[in-house]
């Protein structure tokens, strides 16, 4: 995360709200477009492609299949692993030159552990589901819109789940919680908070904090989440269920 309430380059904090509008024009709760297509790559089990407001992010599943180096088997059920990546042309700031930095080894394991929690991994003992996120645009909450799409991803590879997890992230500017921080909100204000949730119980997969809410500000904001999350659900489901209307449409 952007590192809350930091300034800009003048020393400056812009001011995120402006005549009761957030810079983009968006109201405090309104999230950004969101756009998903399921499938798309042919040589994956699994993939998902997601604009979720400035944010191109593509998710890719393979696997199961043997787990490799073999000293990551687990005899029980099936390991998951998952690779964030940012492509170096994905934003303007600069990107190392190879490899994954420590926020993308952060933002990795926390999509690792969503998918650890929803994923029955009982059925493929011995085996690895791999994960791969890549962010081919970012604008802020990548790890969310990543955590959205790979659930879609993991759907159309038939692997089994117990719930499709959504994610998005609730911030604060000033008295305002935001909904679905952009970067220069995620930049400049004073807390940010992305959460995963597993819709069919509300059960929470994921949650980090950058600054500082009040337990009240806390509960208000998981509210406004799981509101966004309906949402978020539908345009999953629509996505998963797009490919075969046309083919329901010739039996209609
Ligand atoms: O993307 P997310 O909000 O989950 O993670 P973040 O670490 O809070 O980063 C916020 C935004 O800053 C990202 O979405 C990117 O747009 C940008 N960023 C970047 O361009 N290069 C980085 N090395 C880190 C962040």
């Amino acid at each position: 995360m952007g590192g809350a309430g930091e300034m800009n380059a003048t020393g400056n904090i812009p001011e995120l709200i402006v005549n009761g509008k957030r810079l983009d024009g968006r109201a405090f709760d309104e999230m950004r477009p969101i756009k998903i297509v399921a499938g798309g790559l042919k040589n994956a089990a699994g993939s998902a492609y997601i604009e979720w407001g400035n944010n191109k992010i593509l998710a890719a599943v393979y696997g199961p299949k043997e787990a490799l180096p073999k000293h990551t088997q687990d005899p029980e059920k099936a390991v998951i692993k998952c690779r964030y990546s940012m492509a170096p042309f994905s934003s303007l700031e600069e990107h190392g030159r190879s490899g994954p930095n420590r926020r993308a080894i952060e933002i990795s394991k926390v999509t690792r552990e969503v998918f650890e929690n929803v994923i029955i991994r009982e059925d493929f003992p011995g085996s690895e589901i791999d994960i791969y996120v890549e962010v081919l645009q970012s604008d802020g909450g990548t790890r969310a819109a990543g955590i959205t799409t790979a659930a879609v991803a993991l759907a159309t590879s038939g692997i089994p789940m117990t719930d499709l997890p959504y994610a998005v992230s609730v911030g604060k500017t000033g008295e305002h919680l935001i909904l679905d921080l952009n970067k220069a909100e995620d930049n400049y204000s004073d807390a940010d908070m992305p959460v995963a949730i597993g819709p069919r119980n509300d059960s929470i997969l994921l949650l980090q904090m950058d600054g500082t809410l009040t337990k009240e500000e806390v509960m208000r904001g998981m509210s406004m989440i799981k509101k966004a999350g309906q949402t978020i659900t539908k345009l999953q489901k629509e996505a998963l269920r797009a490919p075969y209307e046309s083919i329901m449409d010739r039996y209609k």
